[in-house]
């Protein structure tokens, strides 16, 4: 019985890009209209996409803490639809990273992270950066919301080079913890329901904003190992509205 734990634990696996598996989307979604998500940006690292972001102000990209991985060199391309096309004008470098001090790697508790761009965007018809809750308040289980990415479109699968988008609907916390069994959803956590259609999020994910009422609400965090088609195992998202004091306070600090 002992290995039963361990081996459950192992199944957590955060969205990364598989290492095999170069770019990736969304699971059962239909591609974005170009530039209709203009805070959306491909986190890269030597110009290969590794996870999702958003601008949250003219100097910030919010992303998962479990992107740090790469936090050497990471880049990020602004305002690109298809990311195979690699425009060099629209890439930005990091000047810092902050990763949230409570981030836990194994668990995931508070994956959330924030990259501070070495030069402020301006603002154009296709770079923006998207609202976050203005106070702390959960999301209603039954909310349908919005994911994009440029992840797997399926278990293994292969990623479209085209951002993709799909509506989820948020799930409630004490039968996402149920599902979830031994891991631990927080408070801190949102769950997005995995319904007959699966349609959800998948690796190459990771970072990229749950969108409620066009504020970004959710980052993407973790689904069951190997598995984009489970509906089982809901996906998990960081729930922003629990850190706003922390962003606050960071983004103020260079402004
Ligand atoms: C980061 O970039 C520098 C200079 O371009 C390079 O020398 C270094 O090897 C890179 N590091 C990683 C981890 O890719
Ligand atoms: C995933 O994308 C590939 C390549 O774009 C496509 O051929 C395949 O049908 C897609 N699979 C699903 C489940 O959408
Ligand atoms: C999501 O739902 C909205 C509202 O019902 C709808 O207009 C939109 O087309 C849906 N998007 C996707 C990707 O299915």
């Amino acid at each position: 019985m002992a290995a039963v734990p361990l081996f459950l634990l192992t199944t957590l696996l955060p969205l990364l890009v598989l290492t095999a598996q170069q770019d990736s989307s969304i699971v059962n979604g239909r591609e974005a209209k170009p530039h209709s998500r203009p805070y959306m940006v491909s986190v890269q690292q030597n110009k290969r996409h590794k996870c999702g972001g958003f601008l949250v102000s003219d100097s910030f990209v919010m992303t998962a803490a479990h992107c740090l991985i790469w936090r050497q060199n990471l880049t990020v391309l602004l305002g690109t639809h298809d990311i195979s096309e690699n425009q060099k004008s629209n890439r930005a470098e990091v000047k810092f990273y902050h990763i949230h001090p409570g981030f836990e790697a194994d668990t995931l508790k508070n994956d959330i992270m924030l990259l501070q761009l070495k030069t402020a965007v301006k603002k154009t018809k296709e770079v923006q950066w998207i609202p976050l809750p203005k106070k702390d308040k959960d999301i209603k289980p039954k909310t349908v919301c919005s994911v994009a990415g440029w992840g797997a479109n399926k278990t293994k699968g292969y990623a479209s080079p085209r951002l993709l988008e799909v509506n989820v609907t948020v799930m409630d916390r004490k039968t996402c913890k149920k599902k979830w069994v031994l891991e631990p959803i927080t408070s801190r956590m949102i769950c997005g329901a995995l319904n007959i259609d699966n349609k959800g999020i998948c690796q190459g994910d990771s970072g990229g904003p749950l969108v409620c009422k066009g504020t970004a609400v959710g980052i993407v965090s973790f689904n069951d190992y190997g598995n984009c088609n489970k509906p089982e195992k809901p996906n998990v998202y960081t729930r922003i509205s629990k850190y706003l004091s922390w962003v606050k306070c960071i983004i103020s600090s260079v402004n």
